[in-house]
């Protein structure tokens, strides 16, 4: 049904589609015609951070920022959901046109800019799902919280998404909100991972519960400072590690439409840079925390390159939206 659908969905604006197909899941994820999309859950269990995953294939964030489609994403055969990124406030995001395909390499750019309904709204919606696989939740700061206090924003998040989620992710790797990357260097990096470390001890005592506290980081990161997160991740023993978000790098597809626009590239285009960082990364870690793989997986072959370079687990976005729910299924049966 997808490869019917999707060469009409290409002509159309990618945002609008966007928007139509989450509230069409929305809408349809609690009655008859979920079965449209819904396929067999494929059981092939991974044990990470102390939870169960159902297979090792996740959902990466950014498709469903609101949570609005749980359900939905689940029936297709997720094994994880990471919704958001959510911010403790709703926020517009940057201006439209903000999210451009380039088809001739299966890649997308975005500059969203961490449009979201705030954390209320998302935490309502994830009471409201029925889906009792691992969930992660992907928090942000906002873009008008000054970034000496953007720390305040990533603990209001984590405060109330501690009780709701099977994860967090701290997302310091958008590119499209100004100065967030510089969270990823040196003293600003420690300091954020000190105060959240210590706010997830205190949350454990209060919801008797350990929930996971995962650093998802850029792939523009060269191998000094791929080390200096390792080390920083390894000392104040976080979790686990999301290796990657978008690329700035315009490389590879410096002569195609849209790739001068500002923003995030991912797809295709990020595939073998994320692939390197988790190698450098797992080298380093020495199996200190995991690793959940993402960037450019479209096919087996990228998600075992991933698993080969060190991931316990992988995330799809890109690849979802070019090969469509077939790719779930293919990797969570073969990886
Ligand atoms: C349109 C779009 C929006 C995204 N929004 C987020 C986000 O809000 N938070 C986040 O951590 N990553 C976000 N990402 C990054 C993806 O989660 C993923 O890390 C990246 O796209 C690389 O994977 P891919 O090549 O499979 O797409 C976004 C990606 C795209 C394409």
């Amino acid at each position: 049904m997808y490869s019917l659908a999707k060469p009409l969905m290409f002509q159309c604006d990618p945002e609008h589609v966007h928007e139509l197909t989450i509230k069409g899941l929305a809408k349809t994820q609690h009655n008859a015609l979920a079965a449209l999309y819904r396929r067999p859950q494929i059981i092939n269990p991974v044990e990470v951070m102390g939870l169960t995953f159902d297979n090792p294939v996740g959902l990466a964030a950014g498709l469903d920022k609101n949570g609005d489609c749980i359900d939905a994403f689940a029936a297709m055969g997720f094994g994880f959901i990471e919704i958001g990124t959510v911010t403790p406030k709703a926020q517009e995001g940057n201006e439209k046109p903000r999210l451009f395909r380039i088809k001739q390499a299966d890649a997308i750019i975005n500059r969203m800019g961490f449009n979201n309904h705030g954390i209320d709204y998302l935490i309502e919606n994830v009471k409201r799902a029925r889906y009792s696989g691992v969930l992660g939740i992907n928090i942000g700061k906002n873009k008008d919280t000054p970034i000496e206090h953007g720390k305040d924003d990533y603990i209001i998040c984590m405060e109330k998404a501690y009780a709701h989620a099977g994860y967090i992710t701290v997302n310091i790797s958008s590119p499209n909100t100004p100065g967030l990357r510089s969270l990823q260097y040196g003293e600003a990096l420690d300091d954020l991972l000190g105060s959240l470390k210590e706010k997830q001890a205190e949350l454990a005592l209060i919801h008797n519960k350990q929930v996971p506290l995962l650093v998802k980081i850029a792939p523009d990161l060269s191998m000094a400072e791929i080390e200096q997160v390792a080390d920083s991740l390894v000392r104040f023993n976080i979790d686990g590690v999301i290796a990657t978000n978008t690329t700035l790098d315009r490389e590879l597809v410096f002569d195609l439409p849209h790739a001068h626009e500002a923003g995030g590239l991912s797809g295709r285009p990020v595939q073998s840079k994320s692939t390197w960082v988790i190698q450098e990364l797992s080298r380093r870690l020495n199996g200190h925390l995991p690793i959940i793989g993402v960037g450019g997986i479209d096919s087996l072959t990228a998600g075992r390159e991933k698993m080969a370079a060190g991931a316990s687990l992988v995330q799809i976005y890109s690849g979802f939206i070019y090969q469509g729910p077939k790719l779930i299924q293919q990797l969570a049966r073969h990886l």
